[in-house]
């Protein structure tokens, strides 16, 4: 995608679409205005006669306007004046991109970014407003036997500044937004491919892919011989009942000098059945979404490759398929991990504790300065926050802080969950060190719990993205969350951001 930014007006641009807004009470945006001097009042008069919402998400496409260059001006709605906020800015870009996205439009010019929305900058709104395009956009057609060519070729988006200042920052803005489109495409398409495409194999693969070409980027993938001399027993009790042969996946990306690197854990289970503690039928499709936290983490080192960010960052992704089997882990079973602490299997759906758990305990050999990880890892979660915030747990305050900022800013939100010392003992064992679930209460902090069993000494963060990874229903498919927020999270990391 291309980029341009422009002090001049609206209506002088030719463009095939620009997008203005209209506030409650028929309060123009800035871009309005040019467009409507420009046009002797036109959009004054559809005000009045009632013909341009302002509700948000609304969209009243005009083509051919007298006096105006672009060949289309969508007119969003803004709701309140002076009360504009990111969301709504990005539901507006959207609307407009999706009632164009029929039209042949291979350029537009976004004036919202004149608009006063919250306290946000030009660089995030430019950033934003390149986010948005990318969602609206995107589709997963690689499995559709008659491949549309994409109907919208939007080559180029154009960024209205009041400055020259504006103007770079929108540029950079635009630029990182950009490739964390990128990364979010990345993992979205890794979301949705179907389990028996998207198995652990591919998975490595992908990541093999990406790294090619890239001299700061390495991909080493570690198998089931590789596991067991590494003693990951945990790991390799969840792939034991399928005859996919289980990866773990590790991705150097070296930019950084001699700093100690971040380190990204992403839970890869391509495909979750519970394994002999089956889940139930309905919607267990789903459960191809439980790579998400790979997909994640991947798409993440694809935004920071893109952008030659100037860092150490390391992926890890222990990628396995859970299912029955004559050889799969039965509930009762007592596996060493690699850290050398026994767990009790109770149940066989816990899965995710337990390839992260050895995925942890093998990053210790980083030294990482930090270390996320991201998992779909529990139902619990999305009781507790549904489909809005990414749950947070640390026991480090200032790095939880730090996460749960770089949610805000990236609008890719998540809230802090408390992992205090009672939780864990609901994981008590009366055989092993501790068992693999704690009970339906706090599921989400229980599991939370068990993964710090593995981080002593590290300065550690979990995400759990159930709720937030994927849509169900009509909208079924990926969201590319949360590569925002860790995006930002790595960009702020290394000053990148103005
Ligand atoms: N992948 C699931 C968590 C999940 C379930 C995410 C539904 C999104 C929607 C995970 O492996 C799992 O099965 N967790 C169990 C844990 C329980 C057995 C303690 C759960 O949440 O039910
Ligand atoms: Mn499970
Ligand atoms: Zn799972």
């Amino acid at each position: 995608m291309d980029y341009f930014t422009t002090t001049s007006n609206a209506a002088k641009r030719a463009t095939d679409c620009v997008i203005v807004g209209v506030y409650e009470r028929g309060k123009l945006s800035a871009g309005a205005r040019d467009i409507d001097v420009a046009s002797n009042g036109e959009l004054r008069r559809l005000v009045k006669s009632g013909d341009l919402s302002s509700k948000p998400g609304r969209c009243i496409l005009l083509t051919n306007l007298a006096g105006v260059k672009a060949t289309r001006v969508a007119v969003v709605g803004l709701g309140k004046s002076g009360e504009l906020s990111t969301r709504t800015f990005c539901r507006a870009v959207a609307a407009a991109i999706a009632s164009v996205s029929e039209s042949k439009c291979s350029d537009v010019l976004n004036t919202l970014t004149l608009e006063a929305v919250g306290d946000a900058s030009v660089y995030y709104l430019a950033r934003q407003t390149v986010q948005s395009i990318g969602d609206m956009l995107y589709r997963f057609t690689q499995m559709k036997s008659e491949r549309k060519n994409s109907s919208m070729p939007l080559r180029k988006v154009g960024l209205s500044v009041a400055s020259r200042g504006d103007a770079s920052n929108a540029t950079l803005g635009a630029e990182h937004g950009d490739a964390i489109v990128e990364g979010m495409s990345l993992a979205k398409d890794l979301g949705n491919l179907p389990p028996n495409v998207c198995t652990p194999t591919y998975l490595a693969r992908a990541a093999q892919k990406l790294a090619k070409g890239n001299g700061k980027l390495t991909t080493r993938i570690i198998n089931e011989s590789d596991m067991k001399r590494l003693g990951m027993h945990s790991l390799l009790s969840v792939t034991a009942g399928t005859n996919e042969p289980a990866k773990l996946i590790v991705m150097q990306y070296r930019n950084g000098g001699k700093s100690k690197p971040i380190v990204l854990v992403g839970k890869g289970v391509t495909f979750d059945s519970g394994g002999i503690s089956l889940k139930p039928g309905p919607a267990m499709d789903e459960m191809k979404y439980d790579m998400c936290g790979a997909a994640g983490v991947i798409g993440t080192m694809a935004t920071v490759a893109a952008l030659k960010l100037p860092v150490n960052l390391n992926v890890v992704v222990p990628a396995v398929e859970n299912l029955p089997g004559s050889k799969a882990t039965v509930p009762g079973d007592i596996v060493k991990s690699m850290s050398g602490q026994t767990i009790e299997i109770l149940n066989t759906d816990a899965e995710g504790r337990l390839i992260l758990c050895d995925a942890l305990t093998y990053s210790r050999r980083f030294r990482p300065d930090t270390i996320i990880d991201v998992a779909t890892l529990t139902g619990a979660c999305v009781i507790a926050l549904g489909h809005h915030h990414t749950g947070v747990m640390s026991y480090d305050d200032s790095l939880a802080d730090e996460i749960v900022s770089a949610g805000v800013n990236a609008s890719d939100r998540a809230w802090r969950l408390p992992l205090s010392d009672e939780y864990s003992e609901q994981l008590k064992s009366n055989f092993a060190d501790f068992a693999n679930v704690g009970g339906r209460d706090g599921g989400a902090i229980t599991a939370g719990c068990f993964l710090g069993k593995f981080t002593d000494d590290l300065k550690w963060a979990h995400l759990d993205i159930a709720g937030t990874a994927w849509r169900s229903g009509q909208k079924k498919g990926a969201t590319g969350r949360p590569v925002p927020l860790l995006s930002e999270f790595v960009l702020s990391r290394c000053n990148a951001l103005p």
